[in-house]
């Protein structure tokens, strides 16, 4: 459960809404870990979370957390913007990386952090938790055991009919967290979509984003602060196709404002030759026939489950220790970024773009 037989050492950076779950997950996974510092541009909140939590060292700026040599890992936590700086410095600076999704605000970024994953030789790994939940695991090895058939389409989304989180913060300022709904939501449901379908490469996508609730301050809702000082300048609706190489594809539809019907939870739906499997939050049900009917099975929730971010804490904690790549390794998170600027230059130009792998 340690590196050198001891706990792993970890440093936070950013305090705010993610950064609190990451100190309540790894709080439960004492005697693998401890977290050692904490830090955040807002210094008094850094030095509240340390109160809270426990946690011996709040140094004054990232910079000094990243240089200190009792942290073996960073987890990063900030707005979209830094994801790349924080990466690069803490990968130069000898630390493994857990950072929060996207990887990169846009793709060039996202390239960045894969030459210098490559260059030091680090766990890097992309905060997806979604992948963690029972369900999709649970599917996953419906579909190992072939009992979907060959999967030829997916079909995912997030519809928040009034989720716009944090109107005017970072969060709806493209310079600062890369777009809207479509960086935001839609990078995870991606990302799950990707994991079901056996981690394919995608080739091209095309795409349309639409702003018509965020410019009126309308469809407001959910995580993050307003800053009523501040401005909207991304989307509040996406859709998009996704092709791959062999020849499949993805539907993607994700807004956070939106006149839609339903529920509001993420949703897979996955077209197998055999059957299909579905999941809503955090339900699914394995689609398939008998004597030429429809079945519907849904699949029954384990008696103890400690959970997706435990999971994934778990998992970035292994990679460490063993020096494997993680299941949300550089490469998923370029692909994520890569996707996502395919579709807003397909959303400007009105066209499908093919997607630049060239690292
Ligand atoms: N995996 C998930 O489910 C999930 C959920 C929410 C957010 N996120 C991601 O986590 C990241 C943070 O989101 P959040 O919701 O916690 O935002 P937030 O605004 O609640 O918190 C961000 C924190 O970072 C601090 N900060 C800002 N700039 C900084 C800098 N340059 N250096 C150090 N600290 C800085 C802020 O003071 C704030 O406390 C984003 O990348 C977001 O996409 C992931």
């Amino acid at each position: 459960m340690t590196t050198h037989g001891r706990p792993i050492r970890i440093g936070l950076i950013g305090a705010g809404g993610i950064g609190s779950v990451h100190l309540q997950v790894l709080g439960r996974l004492r005697g693998e870990c401890e977290i050692v510092a904490v830090t955040d541009t807002a210094l008094s909140l850094a030095e509240q979370r340390a109160k809270e939590y426990g946690v011996p060292v709040v140094p004054a700026d990232p910079e000094k957390l990243i240089a200190m040599p009792e942290v073996d890992a960073v987890i990063i936590a900030v707005p979209n913007k830094y994801h790349k700086a924080y990466t690069l410095a803490a990968l130069q600076s000898g630390k493994h990386v857990l950072v929060e999704k996207p990887m990169g605000l846009n793709a060039e970024d996202a390239k960045e952090i894969v030459r210098a994953e490559r260059k030091y030789g680090k766990v890097v790994m992309v905060g997806h938790q979604m992948r963690w939940d029972w369900v999709p695991l649970r599917i996953r090895e419906q579909i190992e055991r072939g009992e979907l058939g060959h999967i030829y389409s997916a079909k995912t989304g997030w519809f928040r009919r009034q989720g716009i989180p944090g109107w005017g913060s970072w969060f709806t300022r493209k310079s600062e967290a890369g777009g809207g709904p479509l960086i935001d939501i839609g990078v995870h449901m991606i990302d799950l979509a990707f994991f079901l379908l056996g981690e394919p490469k995608p080739v091209a996508v095309s795409g349309a984003v639409y702003a018509e609730f965020g410019p009126r301050k309308r469809g407001l809702g959910g995580w993050g602060v307003p800053d009523w000082n501040g401005y909207f300048d991304v989307e509040d609706f996406a859709t998009a196709l996704i092709r791959m190489e062999d020849g499949r594809t993805l539907t993607l539809e994700v807004s956070w404002a939106a006149h839609v019907d339903g529920d509001s939870l993420p949703f897979v739906h996955l077209f197998g030759t055999e059957g299909g499997a579905v999941i809503r939050g955090e339900t699914g049900k394995f689609l398939t026939e008998r004597d030429g009917k429809p079945v519907d099975i849904p699949l029954d929730p384990p008696a103890d489950d400690e959970g997706s971010r435990v999971r994934l804490a778990r998992h970035f904690l292994e990679c460490i220790r063993t020096g494997r790549k993680p299941a949300t390794s550089v490469e998923t998170g370029l692909r994520s970024n890569l996707i996502i600027e395919g579709i807003y230059e397909s959303s400007r130009t009105g066209r499908e773009v093919v997607l630049d792998w060239s690292i």
